[in-house]
């Protein structure tokens, strides 16, 4: 049940609503739009008609159109907007120190707001908000991997895990986790339409936001590894269901440095096609 409503007082019929649906099941009516019962199925839930309306006159799925922030006056300036981008670095060193739960709620709930195929909508944060528990998570996975090391079962290709093994053990050097009070990893059912792409583009809405608000991250490619493919059983200890496709892990907290100017990598490789 869609409930498509349409305010018929301040809808000017402009149409645009229809122009837009991508599932084109908006039809207008007696100059009205409309959406006929039997095509509701097919709507992909991604409130274009509620958004591009100039007046506020579309509801859909219970939301309030006034209840969305205002585009018009509220968007960045584009050299800010560049410059977060040219300024956003891996973090690796962190302050011992939790975040406001708030602020992580925060930067979760506007991450929620990245595209998913076929608005699929369906991305799972696991999160580890408490730099105990994380604390916890690393002397489990630092201990399997231990185990396996000595054991000479690492897995081919990965066997320079017992390295970061080592560095932990003898220097209580996190090459893992970087020593980051919070991990995020994102994970969504293996049905939908682009799984793995879903929790990487949410990810990475995540990591820009955050650095805007001065909180770190950094992608974790060694600690996605050692939880999906090495040491497969922490997927369920941290609750990761078993039909689900793993994102990417990332590590994040408050930084104990701060970056001064942007990185510059020059030119971009681009292949116009003639
Ligand atoms: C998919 C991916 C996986 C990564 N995995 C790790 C990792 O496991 N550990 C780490 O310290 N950095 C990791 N990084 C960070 C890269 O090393 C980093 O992005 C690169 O060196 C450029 O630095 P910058 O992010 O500060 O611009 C990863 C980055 C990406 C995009």
């Amino acid at each position: 049940m869609l409930n498509f409503i349409v305010n018929q007082t301040t809808c000017t019929r402009c149409g645009e609503c229809a122009a837009d649906c991508p599932a084109r099941i908006i039809s207008m009516k007696e100059g009205f739009p409309v959406i006929a019962p039997e095509k509701e199925a097919s709507c992909y839930r991604c409130q274009h008609c509620l958004t591009i309306c100039p007046t506020a006159a579309v509801s859909i799925l219970g939301r309030n159109p006034d209840d969305s922030r205002l585009l018009a006056g509220n968007y960045p300036d584009p050299n800010q907007v560049e410059t977060l981008i040219k300024g956003r670095r891996s973090v690796r060193r962190y302050k011992p120190e939790n975040l406001e739960p708030e602020l992580i709620q925060r930067l979760l709930d506007v991450a929620w707001h990245a595209p998913t195929g076929k608005n699929c909508r369906d991305v799972l944060f696991t999160v580890v908000d408490d730099r105990e528990k994380l604390a916890r998570l690393r002397d489990e996975v630092m201990g399997g991997l231990a185990e396996l090391s000595r054991a000479e079962k690492l897995p081919a290709g990965m066997e320079f895990y017992a390295d970061f093994v080592r560095m932990w053990e003898e220097k209580r050097v996190d090459i893992l986790f970087r020593g980051a009070p919070h991990l995020l990893i994102t994970s969504a059912p293996r049905h939908c339409a682009s799984p793995e792409q879903d929790g990487l583009i949410a990810l990475s809405y995540f990591e820009l936001f955050a650095q805007s608000l001065g909180v770190g991250t950094v992608w974790n490619g060694l600690t996605t590894w050692a939880i999906d493919v090495v040491l497969p059983e922490t997927r369920q200890r941290l609750g990761i269901p078993a039909d689900h496709v793993i994102g990417y892990a990332m590590s994040f907290g408050r930084p104990a440095l701060c970056y001064h100017r942007t990185v510059q990598h020059g030119s971009a490789h681009i292949n116009r096609v003639g």
